[in-house]
């Protein structure tokens, strides 16, 4: 019989090293190194796992066939935008999130949806809490079952008698396997379990859901190797303190990853944000210096959002402040570079703090633009004209560069009552019902917008 040996494994990236180190060799992760008993079923899983795949002979690709891969649709419509259609028979999918975010609600609210018989396996609350939650959010219906349980050959068995469709394990983190050898609650458990349910639900052809807890950080607590196990990993973000819960792929099999998911959390659960736009400007007021209005892209989404910046003068002697919120920090700085050199405003010795406004975080590069003259609207306290938005990247030059999907942005500007645009110079034109100005430069962009310096 093989031996169990002591390993130490990283809970950040899950590499074991024979010996104890302050920061993992592997990902070069502080202080990430927990003690670990390897064993033999380690290995059994693995191998379980590559077994998956049948051997076969080659084909050409266009004769493979495609039966199973189909996803299915959910009956949550945001859901489903992001998972490219709904879930796949035989899938695994990982969500995370901070706890109190939502989770549990949005997988209850999921197989109350389905049509088909689900199954949710609760391995933290009892099954009476869940009852309860399930009453609230309207989700009691034939076909839906439910199971406290944590030991995952009993819940193997559950869904060998409930043959469900669909299962929910919230969490991933609290299941065990009294076959691995390795400590409840550990990397090694947790991956073992994982890696075991993967294999379970290609064999019975269901859709398997895990939640797995985040780190502080955004990082899935513990075991970062569960994203290599699973086919989907999705991220359920947002700030506790307001509804708004954005829903994003990190990593999936079957579609694009770029795609947003919104959602509102209520008294009854959560509820899809069909007209995102609409929310994001709904409190905006208009005729206010250091505020822009920018038509983003989410995915396929065009969605319309306020960016806002304020600055004030810095302490002497001390280096300017530059904070983002909803933004990329390094990407404002940058943009505060250009605003001092290109457009030849002074702003070194300015504190700015530049922010997008309902909370929710932005990497596009089309924002550019808005960050920069919503900062020159603040910094010349001037407010930029109510009926116009503006969208372009910056380059380092000051050159305004194109973005993706121009006319889509225009449209939905223009369908929410914004009448000018402010645009790259090579843009292509928009459906006619918004004003394009084309602006080269930022300089241009700031003169167009009705800035004086
Ligand atoms: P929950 O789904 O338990 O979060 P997670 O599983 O990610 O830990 O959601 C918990 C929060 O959601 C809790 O603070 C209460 C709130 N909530 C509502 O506001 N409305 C509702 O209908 C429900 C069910 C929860
Ligand atoms: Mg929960």
């Amino acid at each position: 019989m093989a031996k169990l040996r002591l390993v130490h494994r990283c809970t950040d990236c899950g590499a074991s090293h024979p010996k104890w180190a302050g920061r993992c060799p592997a990902c070069q992760a502080w202080n990430s190194l927990v003690e670990e008993i390897e064993g033999p079923d380690d290995i059994a899983t693995l191998a379980a796992g590559m077994a998956l795949i049948p051997a076969g002979v080659p084909r050409p690709i266009g004769e493979v066939a495609a039966e199973g891969a189909l996803p299915v649709r959910t009956g949550i419509s945001e859901l489903d935008r992001v998972m490219g259609g709904g879930f796949v028979p035989g899938s695994v999918t990982l969500l995370g999130g901070e706890p109190g975010i939502g989770k549990s609600t949005l997988l209850l609210q999921l197989l109350a949806a389905w049509d088909g018989p689900t199954l949710y396996v609760t391995a933290e609350e009892s099954a009476h809490q869940v009852q309860r939650r399930a009453q609230r959010l309207g989700a009691i219906r034939d076909g839906l079952w439910l199971h406290a349980e944590t030991s995952l050959p009993h819940i193997i068995a559950a869904i060998d008698e409930t043959k469900p469709e669909l299962v929910v394990i919230d969490s991933i983190q609290t299941v065990h396997d009294p076959a691995t050898a390795a400590l409840p609650g550990s990397v090694g458990q947790v991956r073992g379990c994982a890696q075991r349910l993967v294999v379970e639900a290609k064999d019975r052809n269901v859709a398997i859901v895990l939640v797995g807890h985040v780190t502080k950080d955004g990082g899935l607590a513990g075991p970062r190797v569960l994203e290599h196990v699973v086919d989907t990993v999705l991220q359920f973000e947002g700030d506790r303190h307001h509804a708004l819960r954005l829903l994003r792929a990190s990593k999936h099999r079957f579609g694009p990853t770029n795609e947003l998911g919104l959602f509102e959390m209520g008294h009854d659960g959560l509820a899809g944000v069909p007209d995102p736009s609409t929310l994001f400007l709904a409190d905006r007021r208009a005729g206010i210096a250091g505020s822009a209005v920018v038509p983003t892209m989410e995915g396929h989404r065009p969605i319309v959002v306020e960016v806002q910046a304020l600055t004030t003068a810095g302490v002497p002697g001390v280096p300017s402040r530059r904070s983002a919120q909803g933004l990329d920090s390094g990407r404002l700085s940058m943009l505060m570079a250009v605003i001092g050199r290109r457009a030849k405003m002074a702003i070194g010795d300015q504190d700015v703090y530049a922010s997008t406004a309902g909370g929710v975080k932005l990497t596009e590069p089309g924002l550019d633009l808005g960050v920069c003259l919503a900062v020159v609207s603040a910094i010349t306290d001037q407010p930029l004209p109510a009926d116009l938005a503006v969208f372009g990247e910056v380059g380092l030059g000051g050159e305004l560069r194109q973005v993706a999907h121009a006319v889509r942005r225009i449209t939905e500007a223009g369908r929410l009552g914004f009448r000018r645009v402010v645009v790259p110079a090579n843009s292509p034109d928009g459906d006619g019902s918004v004003r394009m100005l084309r602006a080269g430069t930022l300089a241009e962009a700031v003169a167009l917008s009705g800035l004086n310096r």
